[in-house]
């Protein structure tokens, strides 16, 4: 795919940058998921809304699916519309059955297809493992893991029965897994978290070698600490933010739009050829910093 190769592209790219919280970055778009559909996961805020955000600058149909926060879900999609995007937004519980069924019927029937899913939705529950009620474990692992199969599952579905259409993309399909630096990183008051994460990255390579074969590509996107609602608890004092930082070789904590710039990436024509595999947006967090000193 020639990113700049036309004049009226060109021309597009100047008017339609943006910003994001890093100083002096201008971000082009290229209409490079033109045509397509994707269902975004927990999409009313944070990383969810930055992805639901940038994807549709990209030409994408959304669904913003949500849970709680009516509010702010009718206030991405309004967002969207008003810059001349196409979406809708779907509450639904992720680790029902049901719902996940419901959220898919309506996609296809407003948007007659899909070629994009991110499992984005995810929670914490605090605490150590002698205290943790077997309610904080399954709760955490219903919506982190078990949503993520349930959606997964639906979009598979979706992407062999239509197959590749070569006018949107050179794949069946596309899903991205929104897991954490805790895939890999134990983290103590938090195990049923890192468990939950854990599983998402076998779970991801294992449907990534079942379903390459129908041109479905599944990759992770594993983000560091990215200043969102979730971990507000971690950066809320400077001293905090201080103590965090420790664990960031780059020094400086992660924007959303990180994560969304990489999730575009993946789900475009760009990414071709990967798949199974886990990008860290992390800052350099998951490179042992403790090890790191001064010559
Ligand atoms: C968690 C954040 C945490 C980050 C790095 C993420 O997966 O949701 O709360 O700050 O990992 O530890």
């Amino acid at each position: 795919m020639k990113l700049t190769s036309k004049p009226w592209n060109r021309i597009m790219n100047i008017i339609n940058f943006s910003f994001s919280n890093q100083p002096d970055m201008e971000i082009p778009y290229y209409n490079r998921l033109k045509g397509q559909t994707a269902i975004i996961t927990g999409a009313s805020s944070g990383i969810g809304k930055a992805i639901a955000l940038q994807m549709a600058k990209e030409g994408a149909k959304v669904v913003i699916n949500y849970h709680g926060g009516s509010e702010r879900a009718k206030e991405v999609v309004d967002q969207i519309l008003d810059s001349g995007g196409q979406a809708i937004p779907f509450k639904a519980d992720i680790s029902k059955e049901d719902q996940v069924m419901a959220l898919f019927g309506k996609t296809l029937q407003t948007f007659g297809t899909l070629h994009i899913l991110v499992n984005n939705a995810g929670i914490e529950d605090k605490a150590y493992v002698e205290n943790m009620s077997l309610d904080q474990w399954q709760k955490v692992i219903s919506v982190n893991l078990t949503g993520t199969f349930l959606c997964s599952r639906e979009a598979v579905k979706e992407f062999k029965k239509r197959g590749v259409d070569s006018s949107v993309s050179l794949s069946a399909g596309k899903i991205i897994c929104i897991s954490s630096v805790h895939e890999r990183i134990p983290w103590t008051n938090n195990a049923n978290y890192a468990a939950s994460k854990g599983g998402m990255m076998l779970f991801m390579e294992s449907l990534a070698q079942e379903v390459a074969k129908d041109k479905i590509r599944v990759n992770n996107i594993g983000p560091g600490a990215i200043k969102t609602p979730i971990n507000k608890h971690s950066w809320d004092t400077p001293e905090k933010e201080e103590k965090l930082l420790k664990l960031i070789p780059y020094k400086r904590m992660g924007d959303p739009e990180d994560i969304a710039r990489a999730a575009v990436w993946l789900a475009s024509d760009e990414s071709d050829y990967v798949t199974g595999t886990t990008l860290y947006i992390d800052g350099g967090m998951t490179l042992y910093p403790a090890f790191a000193h001064e010559r």
